[in-house]
C-alpha cells in the first residue's frame, strides 16, 4: 500500500524552466554528449539521470549547487572530480534525496523525482540506486553476509535463504567469501568498504553511487577496492557515478570525467580530453595541483 505521507520538496521557486519534454531532452542531451563520453549510445536511448539547473541552498543562504546540469546515459560510468566543497557529495545525495533539492529537476528514468512524491515513491527510487559511502556505513552488530542480506530480506522481501544465496555470491565478487561471517571490526577498512559495495550489488540496482569510497583508507587497501569496482563498470553493465580523487582510476574506467568548482560542472569530457587537454583554466589548475 501507498504511504500517504508526502516529501514536500519546495521546488521551482527559482527562475527556472520546467523540464523538458522526455524525447526532446534525449535529443538534446545525446547531441551534447556524444563527443564527451566513450559510452556507446543504443539507437533512441534516454539518459537514465537527468539533472537540469539543479539549485542547493542550505539554511536560506549558503548555496552549495549553484547551477548543475549533467546527464548520464545508462551503464555509463562517470567520475566526478573537484576540490574540496565543490558540492560533488551534495549532487549526489541530491541524486537519491538523502538532500532536498532547492530548485531545478532531477529525473531519473525520465521521471521526475523534484517536486512532490510519495513516501513510497522514495522508496522506490532509492532501491534503484545503491549508494556507497566514504565511511563504509555497515552495521556493525551484523556479520559482512548479514550486513549483505538485510536489504534484500527487509527492502526487496526476499526469503532468508535466497538473500543469503545472493549475499556468498556478491561477498565471493569481492574477494571476500572467506570473511562472510566476521563482523565489521574484525575487517580491514577496504575489506568493509568491499562488503559496502557487496551489499549495495546485491540489491540490484540500475544505479550505483560512490562517494570517495577509498577517501578514508590507508593506501595499501585502496588498490583492492578499486579493483572491485573496475570489475564492476567493466562487467557489471551498471551505471556509475564515482566521486573520486583516484586519477588513474577515473583516466582508465571512466566513460567521462566530470569537473565540478563552485557549484556547477565547470568541464566534462572522456578522460583523455579532460586530463590531456583541458579546456578551462581551473580545470588544469586542479589536475596540476593533484598529480
Ligand atoms: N548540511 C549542510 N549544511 C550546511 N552546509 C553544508 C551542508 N552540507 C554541505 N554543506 C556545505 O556545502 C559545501 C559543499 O559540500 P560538499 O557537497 O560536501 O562538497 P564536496 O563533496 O565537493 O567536498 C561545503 O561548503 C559544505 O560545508
Ligand atoms: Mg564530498
Amino acid at each position: 500500500m501507498l504511504s500517504k505521507k508526502r516529501m514536500h520538496l519546495p521546488n521551482n521557486t527559482h527562475d527556472v524552466p520546467p523540464a523538458l519534454d522526455a524525447e526532446e531532452a534525449a535529443r538534446a542531451a545525446h547531441e551534447r554528449d556524444k563527443s564527451l563520453t566513450k559510452h556507446h549510445f543504443e539507437p533512441h536511448e534516454h539518459p537514465c539521470v537527468r539533472i537540469e539547473h539543479l539549485v542547493k541552498t542550505f539554511d536560506g543562504e549558503t548555496q552549495v549547487l549553484t547551477d548543475v546540469n549533467l546527464t548520464v546515459w545508462p551503464g555509463e560510468v562517470v567520475c566526478v572530480l573537484g576540490p574540496s566543497g565543490s558540492g560533488k557529495s551534495t549532487m549526489l545525495r541530491c541524486i537519491n534525496l538523502l538532500e532536498t533539492p532547492t530548485a531545478g529537476h532531477i529525473l531519473i528514468e525520465d521521471k521526475e523525482i523534484t517536486g512532490h512524491l510519495l513516501q513510497a515513491e522514495v522508496n522506490k527510487l532509492r532501491q534503484n540506486l545503491g549508494m556507497v559511502f566514504q565511511s563504509f556505513n555497515l552495521f556493525p552488530h551484523l556479520t559482512a553476509k548479514g550486513n549483505v542480506m538485510i536489504g534484500q530480506t527487509k527492502v526487496l522481501k526476499k526469503s532468508k535463504e535466497e538473500a543469503e544465496a545472493e549475499a556468498l555470491k556478491q561477498l565471493e565478487a569481492v574477494g571476500l567469501l572467506d570473511r562472510a561471517d566476521y563482523k565489521p571490526a574484525q575487517l580491514s577498512g577496504g575489506q568493509q568498504q568491499r562488503v559496502a559495495i557487496a551489499r549495495a550489488v546485491a540489491m540490484h540496482p540500475d544505479i550505483i553511487l560512490f562517494d570517495e569510497p577509498t577517501s578514508a583508507l590507508d593506501p595499501e587497501l585502496v588498490r583492492g577496492v578499486l579493483d572491485v569496482m573496475r570489475r564492476l563498470a567493466e562487467h557489471g553493465g551498471m551505471t556509475m557515478i564515482v566521486v573520486t580523487h583516484e586519477m588513474g582510476f577515473a583516466r582508465e574506467v571512466a566513460d567521462r570525467v566530470v569537473f565540478m568548482e563552485g557549484g556547477v560542472v565547470v568541464e566534462q569530457g572522456t578522460p583523455e580530453q579532460v586530463f590531456d587537454n583541458p579546456q578551462h583554466k581551473r580545470t588544469a589548475e586542479f589536475l596540476g595541483s593533484i598529480d
